[in-house]
């Protein structure tokens, strides 16, 4: 097989076989194929785009490109979720416990934050000793004994990913659904769950900034999960405004807290019950909605959501006190309440933006190698739809180096106002499967 054919077939719109997808992978994944022939023929992806066979094969071999994990030899269904990434999303921590205690076993591997998007480790790493480094077979005996692990990755997944993503990221070819929903899922079958539920965002925090573009990106990615039999669906939900209210490692692991103990703020609790609902269906551990939804809601009024966070926490040497009084968690020097300069009702809040502004407190990275400071971040008094008068409290900002004039003011700037009433939007747009 020739290299060269391969770009000039994809050049011309043609569809490529398996066996030059698979020829494709194994070189950049042995390094024969240089980096400028990859580029070339991602560039034409990018312009003419793959089928859903395509698609999926490609997504089967980067799965392939590196160790997979075998979860079989723990009993029942393993569910794993995925966001594409939002601002505040604190969803895998209260999820996963809420879950986990009616009865599914939940196997999670989860990232870090870059940019104004925060990650899942970063926010559990908040809670003292919490070790996200399992071994494969300490993150299959918890899932095994507790139904709950979230932890970061083990073993090498997906090495044609890493590399190829490093090439997109440089070429300008991220931006392609076919290649998007191919690195996604790969890493998503290689880490060994039989059900996949994906929440793609859309909006200004978001990956995808319309409805459509999320809608587009979820169908590619259900029907590669589906094809390589895993039962997968997805939640096309709003990122239009920061998740919940709280925005910063230790702020988002408390709001995940009060979520399971049923004190969460109304949108965050909204899209893990619907997110449950899914989970649990999925997991054959409930027939329909609302037997899920019942037994979400019990595993929260009776305590087992809570229970299974905390056994959680301790299983991976978490402080499990800090979870029991979340006052204990790291705390900010200083406090700063922000006040709306106008009345009106919150019409447009920029969650890209606010993501934007906990990062430069040092809730977040700019760049991979950036430390975190889990106490800061930001803490939402209003969002979308609600009417603030002049002085009323607008957000609450967590501290540890005086607040800037330029930062104050890009804060005032990420929110709009309106004379007129406005709607509050639901969280959850669609359910695709
Ligand atoms: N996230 C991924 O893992 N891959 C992409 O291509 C885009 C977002």
């Amino acid at each position: 097989m020739r290299f060269t054919d391969i770009i000039e077939k994809k050049k011309t719109n043609q569809a490529l076989t398996d066996e030059e997808i698979q020829f494709w992978i194994d070189g950049v994944t042995d390094g024969s194929i240089p980096d400028y022939q990859t580029s070339a023929l991602l560039m034409a992806i990018v312009f003419n785009g793959m089928d859903e066979r395509e698609t999926a094969t490609l997504a089967e071999a980067m799965m392939n490109s590196g160790d997979v994990i075998d979860l079989s030899c723990i009993e029942g269904i393993k569910a794993d979720k995925h966001s594409t990434g939002g601002v505040g999303d604190k969803t895998s921590m209260a999820l996963g416990a809420m879950v986990a205690a009616c009865g599914l076993k939940v196997a999670k591997m989860s990232g870090r934050g870059l940019g104004h998007t925060g990650g899942t480790l970063d926010k559990l790493e908040s809670i003292d000793g919490l070790n996200i480094f399992l071994t494969e077979d300490e993150f299959k005996k918890q899932v095994d004994e507790i139904g709950l692990a979230i932890i970061g990755q083990t073993g090498e997944l997906v090495p044609a990913d890493k590399k190829l993503y490093a090439l997109r990221d440089v070429t300008a070819t991220v931006n392609a659904i076919p290649l998007i929903a191919s690195s996604i899922m790969s890493k998503k079958l290689a880490s060994g769950s039989n059900t996949i539920l994906l929440d793609v965002k859309f909006g200004e925090g978001a990956f995808m900034k319309t409805v459509e573009d999320a809608k587009k990106l979820a169908s590619a990615m259900i029907s590669i999960g589906n094809r390589l039999g895993r039962n997968t669906m997805a939640m096309i939900t709003d990122m239009n405004q920061p998740l919940g209210n709280t925005i910063g490692n230790a702020l988002e692991v408390e709001e995940a807290v009060e979520t399971i103990k049923g004190e969460g703020p109304k949108d965050f609790t909204e899209l893990c019950m619907c997110a449950g609902e899914i989970m649990l269906m999925q997991g054959k551990v409930a027939d329909t909605k609302e037997e899920a939804r019942k037994m979400l809601e019990e595993a929260i009024s009776s305590g087992k959501a809570f229970e299974k966070f905390l056994q959680m926490v301790e299983a991976q040497g978490g402080n499990v006190e800090q979870i029991k009084n979340t006052k204990l968690l790291p705390q900010s020097k200083f406090v700063t309440e922000m006040k709306s300069r106008e009345d009106g009702f919150v019409s447009n809040i920029h969650s890209m933006q606010l993501g934007i502004l906990a990062m430069h407190l040092g809730a977040g990275r700019a760049t991979k190698e950036d430390s975190i400071n889990y106490a800061v971040g930001l803490k939402m008094n209003a969002k979308k739809g609600d009417k603030v008068s002049k002085g009323d409290l607008l957000c609450t900002v967590y501290h540890d180096e005086e607040l800037k004039e330029d930062w104050i003011e890009e804060f005032y700037n990420t929110f709009s106002f309106s004379d007129t009433e406005v709607d509050a939007i639901p969280i959850v747009e669609e359910i695709l499967k």
